[in-house]
C-alpha cells in the first residue's frame, strides 16, 4: 500500500492554563503522520491527552502551536473535515429522534438532498445492522445501542477519514466485540481510522500501528511488534505421552510447570532450550501439543513504562528535596 498521509500533525501543541499554576501542557509538542489505508491506535492512561489530541485535529480546539493537516490541508479549515467522519467520546443524542430521523438530521446538515437521505439510512440501517430499531426512539436505547448510533453518525456521508475517541469505552464485551467488527469492516471497505483507547486488547487486536502518549507526549509509535519488547523471554511447551525417563531428562532442561492426565507442560528459558527438548521428545514418540513463545504484551509495555516514570518521579522528589535544603 502506499504510504500517502492522511493526517499529519507537527509539534502539535495545547497548554491550559491554570489558576495557581504556570499552566500545563495537556498535550506537548507531538508530531505524527497516519497513512491512507490504516488502522492506528492512540493509546494513553486517562488524562494523557488524547481527547484534547484529537479535538485539535476535528477543528473544535486551537492549538497553543504546533498545526495539524489532514489531506494536507490544515485543520482550522473547515474544508479539511469535508471527509471526516468524528464520533466524540460522550456524543449527545437528541432522545425523542429515532435512529431513522436521527441519520436524516445529520445528513440534512451535511446538505445530502432528500432522495440520497433515503439511500443514507438504506446503506447505514444495513451496514450497522439497525433495520429493526429504526423507528423506536433513542431514549429507549442500551449504552452498546447508542454506540453503534454515534457509529453510523460519523460514517454520514460515507467519509474516508474515521476518528473515534474511546469508541469501546464502557461497553460490555459482547459491545465491544461489534464495535471492534464495524472497525474492521471500515479498514475492509478502505477507509482510515484513528482511534483513541486506554484498553489494551482492543487496540492489540486491530491496529497496524500505534501511538503511545504519556502526559501529552508521544513516547512511542510504530507496529505493535517494534514497541514491544522482542525478545522471547521464555518457551511454554505441552505434551503428551511423554514417558517418566524422559520427564525426568527434560527436568534436567527446564521447568516441569503442571502434569495431568497423560500431559506434562514445562517452560524452557529460551528458544533453544525448548528447540531441543522438542527434538527430543519427537524422537520418543511423545506428541507435542502446543510450543507458545512469551513475549511482551501492551499490557506488560506499560507496566514497565510505569515503573520508568515512578523510579523518575523518585529521582526528581530527591533531587528538588536536596535543592530545598
Ligand atoms: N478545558 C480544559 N481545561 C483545563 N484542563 C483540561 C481541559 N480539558 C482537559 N484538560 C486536562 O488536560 C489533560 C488531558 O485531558 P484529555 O485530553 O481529556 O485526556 P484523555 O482523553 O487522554 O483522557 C487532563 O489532565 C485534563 O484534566
Ligand atoms: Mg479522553
Amino acid at each position: 500500500m502506499e504510504a500517502i498521509a492522511i493526517l499529519k500533525t507537527l509539534n502539535l501543541t495545547k497548554k491550559y492554563s491554570g489558576f495557581s499554576t504556570k499552566g500545563y501542557y495537556a498535550v506537548d509538542n507531538i508530531s505524527f503522520e497516519i497513512n491512507r489505508g490504516e488502522v492506528f491506535g492512540f493509546l494513553g492512561r486517562n488524562g494523557a491527552g488524547k481527547t484534547t489530541t484529537i479535538k485539535m485535529i476535528c477543528g473544535l480546539l486551537i492549538p497553543t502551536s504546533g498545526k495539524a493537516y489532514i489531506n494536507n490541508i490544515e485543520t482550522i479549515n473547515p474544508l479539511s473535515r469535508k471527509k471526516l467522519g468524528y464520533l466524540p467520546e460522550q456524543p449527545y443524542f437528541y432522545e425523542y429522534l429515532t435512529p431513522r430521523e436521527t441519520i436524516d438530521f445529520y445528513c440534512k446538515l451535511k446538505g445530502i438532498n432528500s432522495r440520497e437521505r433515503k439511500q443514507e439510512w438504506l446503506r447505514l440501517s444495513e451496514l450497522l445492522d439497525l433495520k429493526v430499531i429504526g423507528d423506536i426512539r433513542l431514549k429507549n436505547f442500551s449504552k452498546g445501542m447508542r454506540q453503534k448510533i454515534g457509529f453510523a453518525i460519523a460514517l454520514v456521508g460515507n467519509p474516508d477519514f474515521l476518528i473515534l475517541d474511546e469508541p469501546m469505552s464502557g461497553l460490555d464485551p459482547v459491545g465491544r466485540k461489534h464495535i471492534r467488527e464495524l472497525i474492521h469492516q471500515q479498514k475492509e471497505l478502505g477507509k482510515t481510522i484513528f482511534f483513541s483507547s486506554h484498553v489494551l486488547s482492543d487496540v492489540e487486536q486491530l491496529c497496524d500501528r500505534v501511538g503511545i502518549l504519556s502526559k501529552g507526549k508521544l513516547i512511542a509509535i510504530g507496529h505493535i511488534q517494534e514497541i514491544l519488547q522482542q525478545d522471547i523471554q521464555q518457551v511454554e511447551v505441552i505434551i503428551k505421552d511423554l514417558d517418566i525417563s524422559q520427564t525426568a531428562s527434560l527436568q534436567q532442561k527446564g521447568i516441569l510447570i503442571r502434569k495431568w492426565a497423560n500431559y506434562v507442560h514445562f517452560r524452557f528459558e529460551n528458544i533453544l532450550t525448548a528447540n531441543q527438548a522438542v527434538a527430543e521428545c519427537l524422537q520418543k514418540g511423545a506428541t507435542v501439543i502446543e510450543v507458545t513463545p512469551q513475549k511482551e504484551t501492551l499490557e506488560d509495555y506499560f507496566m514497565r513504562m510505569q515503573i520508568v516514570e515512578d523510579n523518575q518521579r523518585k529521582k526528581d522528589d530527591i533531587y528538588y528535596s536536596r535543592v530545598e535544603e
